[in-house]
Parts: structure tokens; C-alpha cells; sequence
């Protein structure tokens, strides 16, 4: 058995049908895939629908099933109702929701316009509102039960530099995951979320680190355990909280990220740095001491 394994039993997710926000590229994808194979009906949107449907395209060539591409813009709730409507009227039932759609620019704070900020705010956490929103008043109406899995970050409690507007969005996503989570579970509808440390993806690590500042910050370099995450390992995860094994895991955030931001806290992590034969210079004089 390894880490890139699917962790599942093959029926794992079957008969239950998956709207997945940002579905059609990245993480979404990945995670989109692995609940295909367990055998989930999937909902796949984004603003690009060419896109969306390449990648249903593929995934039903590979895996069978159905996958409904659909494009919505999740800041606009119009196109939230309407698409959560065309997935009811094509699954008879959506049974959970993946907020994973997100945006974020790298920069310093006072060089963003306004609209810059507001762009992120609404993406992650007005998008994940509507998602949230549209999706549990129809689950409460018909009395059916739901899950919601939020993607967050690590630097939704730390906050970060650099990213001011998505570590704000964050943190509201993190704080409404973990309220609904009490307010709405005696609608049986459970709320978690995943912060993923790095785990590359051809769009985000593009676009947010361009070639020589990706060569200049190995993400790499500064994970504990020296490596990046591999999307199997966040697709195992998400499966399961997806999935009825995790039915009593409610208002959790499930920290994937090789003890990356753990580092950042501790006091003494420095001390890595430490070679060997000085912590023997040091336990010798120590000795010589006593
Ligand atoms: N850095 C700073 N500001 C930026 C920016 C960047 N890299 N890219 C865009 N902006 C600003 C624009 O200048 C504009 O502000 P202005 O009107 O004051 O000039 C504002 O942000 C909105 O830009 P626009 O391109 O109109 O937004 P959009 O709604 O079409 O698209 C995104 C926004 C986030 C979806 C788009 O930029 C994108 O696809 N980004 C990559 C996706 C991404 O970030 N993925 C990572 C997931 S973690």
C-alpha cells in the first residue's frame, strides 16, 4: 500500500451525486476523478465551460459514470440556483458540495486596487456562501441530509502576508464551516473543510509563482516531512469526508500539509538547522561539566 493509492472501497461513494465548484481543472479535478471512481455522480462547474466538458469528457472515457459539466460563476447567485436546479433535474438529488472554486493573487497588500480584493473576497467566500446558502435551504425544504467540504488553507488561522484578501476569505469560510457545522447538523447536514499545504497544480503554481520565484521558494524545502503533497493523498481525504465512514466528523478542518505550517510556529524549529556534530559539541561540554 502507498500514499498514492486510492484509499476506498470501490463503492464507496455510489449512488450519491457530488457538486464540485472549480471541478474541471486542479485539485477539483483530482478529487473530481478519485469520486468518480468510487462511483459518485458528479457535478463539475467553472466559468469555462470548453474546459468543464473536455474534462467530463475524459473521466467518463476513463471511469464510466456520469459527469454533468456545468458553468456557473460562483459570485453571481443567480447562476449558483440555476445550476444546483439543472443538477436536481439531471440526478433527481445532490448529496454533497465541494466549495473548492477559489482565487488569490500574490502581492502586497497596498498595491491591490479595490476591486482586486473584493474579486478574491467574492470568489472564495461570497462563492462559497451562495454554494452554501443555495444548497443547504433546498436540503433543509425536502428534509434531506447533506454534506458541505470546504477547501481552505493553513493561513486561514494564521493569516499570511502576501495574501491578505484569500487568507480573509478563508477564515470566513473556516469560521461559517465550523458554525453551520453545530447550527445545521440537526438537519443531518455536516460541514468540514481541508487545508492542503502545497500540492502542485499546473494552474495555481503557474500563475501565483511564476518560473523564478517557484526556483527561488522550493515549497519543497520548507515542508518537514521534504515533500509536496501528491492529489491522491487530498482525493483519499476528501473522499472520506465526503463519504457515510466519516458520518460522525462534523465542523472538523483536516490539516494536509506535511507539518508545513506547524513549522512556521514552533520556537525552536530553527534548530533543524543544527548539525550533528555541534549537538555533540554540545553534549560534550555539557559532560565535561558535570
Ligand atoms: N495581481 C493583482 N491584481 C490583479 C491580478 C494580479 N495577479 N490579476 C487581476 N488583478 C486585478 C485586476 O487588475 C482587477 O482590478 P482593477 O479593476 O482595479 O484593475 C481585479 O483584480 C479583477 O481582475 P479581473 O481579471 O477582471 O477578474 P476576473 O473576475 O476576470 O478574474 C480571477 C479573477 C481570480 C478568477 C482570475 O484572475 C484568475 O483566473 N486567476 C487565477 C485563478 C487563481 O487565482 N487560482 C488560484 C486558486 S488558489
Amino acid at each position: 500500500m502507498k500514499y498514492t493509492q486510492g484509499m476506498l472501497r470501490q463503492d464507496a461513494l455510489k449512488g450519491k451525486t457530488i457538486l464540485i465548484t472549480g471541478g474541471g481543472t486542479g485539485l477539483g479535478r483530482s478529487m473530481a476523478e478519485y469520486f468518480l471512481e468510487l462511483e459518485a455522480n458528479l457535478v463539475i462547474s467553472s466559468r469555462r465551460l470548453d474546459v468543464l466538458k473536455e474534462t467530463a469528457k475524459q473521466l467518463q472515457e476513463k471511469y464510466g459514470g456520469k459527469v454533468l459539466p456545468l458553468a456557473c460563476d460562483v459570485r453571481e447567485i443567480d447562476q449558483v440556483e440555476k445550476m444546483f436546479q439543472l443538477a436536481i433535474a439531471e440526478f433527481g438529488a445532490v448529496d454533497a458540495v465541494v466549495n473548492n472554486a477559489a482565487g488569490n493573487f500574490i502581492s502586497p497588500t497596498e498595491r491591490l486596487s479595490a476591486n482586486a480584493f473584493h474579486t478574491v473576497i467574492d470568489i472564495v467566500l461570497k462563492g462559497t456562501v451562495n454554494m452554501t446558502m443555495t444548497a443547504g435551504k433546498h436540503w433543509i425544504g425536502i428534509k434531506q441530509p447533506g454534506v458541505f467540504l470546504n477547501i481552505v488553507t493553513t493561513y486561514a488561522w494564521t493569516g499570511s502576508a502576501y495574501v491578505v484578501p484569500s487568507a480573509s476569505a478563508k477564515a470566513g469560510v473556516l469560521a461559517m464551516t465550523r458554525s453551520l457545522a453545530v447550527e445545521w447538523a440537526k438537519y443531518n447536514i455536516r460541514s468540514n473543510a481541508i487545508a492542503p499545504g502545497p500540492f502542485p497544480t499546473e494552474g495555481a503554481w503557474s500563475r501565483l509563482l511564476p518560473a523564478d520565484l517557484a526556483n527561488k521558494f522550493d515549497p519543497a524545502k520548507k515542508i518537514p516531512l521534504k515533500r509536496v503533497g501528491e492529489h491522491q493523498e487530498l482525493a483519499n481525504l476528501a473522499a472520506y469526508l465526503i463519504s457515510d465512514f466519516s458520518a460522525y466528523v462534523n465542523g472538523e478542518v483536516i490539516t494536509i500539509d506535511g507539518g508545513e505550517w506547524l513549522k512556521g510556529a514552533g520556537e525552536f524549529n530553527h534548530l533543524e538547522q543544527v548539525p550533528d556534530e555541534l549537538w555533540d559539541q554540545l553534549a560534550n561540554m555539557r559532560k565535561k561539566k558535570s
